[in-house]
């Protein structure tokens, strides 16, 4: 039987870096993953740029039912530490907005600098291979794999979450947590786009493909980015923020003037350029096709000058204060992340050790820590990874 100090199962980003951590403490680590290539969500991440991290890591960026929990780690290992890495490679990254790193060149970049540490660390890699049971005795743990059973000292989890099961993704993770006694806080599809019933969504198709700046709410948490319209409802950046914090049966309020007083500039307009079509004026700060919509669907086609103040009123609530009942969401097919999962009550927020099972960690999404859209969750994936293969 293979014998191992570690075996980490899953070679994503939590996985890897885990397994390079504690590799270059001299333990023998090897990783597994039933996936043919590791990686691969980092791979088609940021649109092939990886956002890697963000430059303003703080703990109100992530959801788990203990808020706090994630502190530790993110500030043993920091969005700075990352950066080093990316430097000491010679990975170019900019900001593109709100704090976002990307990498210059493309996200293979950062597989290649993990995929090299690992080989550096001396860290085994077995892809394309299975894994079944883990039983635990004395000694530690045996694994189950496709290639055999491997004793290990320890076992690191982190095989992710349920979004984009044709990527390899499983609810394996929580499975063993389960069989070892940890809770698992219920999990549901995060930075995903929301769907609409008949009604809305004939409003919405039309407009599939205008993007437009807004601020979506979901109670008193809202985020001013893109909103984008699709043949399924609602996405962009501003959707998928907001995804996360609803639940199903709530209303999500879209504001398409955030931070303008539309009543006032539709009087001035009424006042000073009355010959003008209210397309136009709203087209000043709106997609041309979606002002053209907003008038149709309003009923309006006299000029400016011939409105009332009821109407203009009736524009200004449509464009402040639009308020939708989505039906769902796209689901684990297009999630970016999946919410939930174990229940930080079970580990140890310095090692990311179960408490009451010795050896065993849980690293990454799997863990009920799930980042804002925007670099938050690979941040998640390397601070937690580090804290593990610091003592693992
Ligand atoms: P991850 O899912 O990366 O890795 C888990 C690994 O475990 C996989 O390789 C899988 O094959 C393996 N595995 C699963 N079950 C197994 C089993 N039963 N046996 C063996 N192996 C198993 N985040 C961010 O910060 N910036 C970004 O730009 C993006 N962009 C982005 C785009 C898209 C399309 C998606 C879907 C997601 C993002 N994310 C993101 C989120 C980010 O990708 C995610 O949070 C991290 O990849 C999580 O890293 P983990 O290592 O925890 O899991």
């Amino acid at each position: 039987m293979e014998q191992v100090d570690v075996i980490v199962l899953g070679a994503g980003a939590a996985g890897m870096f885990a397994a390079i951590e504690a590799g270059r403490r001299g333990r023998r680590v090897f990783v597994v993953d039933h996936a043919k290539a590791a990686g691969e969500k980092i791979r088609i991440s940021g649109g092939g740029r990886c956002n890697f991290t963000n430059l303003g890591i703080a703990l109100d960026r992530f959801i788990s039912r203990n808020p706090r929990f994630a502190l530790s780690a993110l500030k043993r290992f920091t969005q700075w530490d990352f950066i080093a890495r990316m430097d000491a490679a010679g990975i170019g990254w900019h900001e593109k907005t709100l704090g976002q790193l990307f990498c210059d060149g493309s996200a293979k970049q950062v597989v290649d600098l993990l995929l090299g540490d690992i080989a550096r660390a001396g860290v085994g890699l077995w892809l394309g291979c299975t894994v079944g049971a883990i039983t635990r005795d004395g000694q530690g743990f045996v694994v189950e794999t496709a290639r055999g059973a491997v004793r290990a000292e320890s076992v690191i989890v982190a095989t992710g979450g349920k979004s984009i099961p044709k990527m390899g993704a499983s609810g394996f993770g929580y499975q063993v947590a389960e069989q070892f006694g940890l809770a698992v806080v219920e999990t549901r599809p995060g930075l995903v786009p929301l769907t609409f019933a008949a009604q809305e969504l004939d409003w919405m198709v039309p407009l599939a493909g205008v993007a437009v700046q807004g601020r979506v709410s979901v109670g008193k948490t809202g985020f001013d980015e893109a909103v984008l319209f699709t043949h399924r409802g609602l996405s962009g950046p501003a959707v998928l923020q907001a995804s996360s914090y609803w639940r199903e049966g709530e209303e999500i309020a879209v504001n398409l003037a955030p931070g303008r007083d539309v009543a006032a500039e539709l009087s001035e307009a009424k006042r000073g350029q009355g010959k003008l079509a209210l397309r136009t004026v709203l087209g000043r700060s709106l997609p041309e096709k979606l002002a053209r919509h907003i008038e149709t669907s309003l009923g309006i086609t006299a000029p400016m000058a011939e409105l009332g103040r009821g109407d203009l009123e009736r524009v200004a609530q449509a464009l402040r204060d639009w308020r939708l009942r989505p039906v769902g969401s796209e689901g684990y097919r297009t999630a970016e992340v999946t919410l939930g999962g174990v229940d930080t009550d079970g580990l140890d927020g310095r090692t990311m050790m179960a408490r009451g099972v010795p050896g065993l960690f849980f690293v990454g999404e799997v863990v009920d820590v799930t980042g804002w859209l925007g670099g938050y969750n690979f941040q998640w994936a390397w601070s937690s990874g580090w804290a593990a293969g610091q003592v693992a």
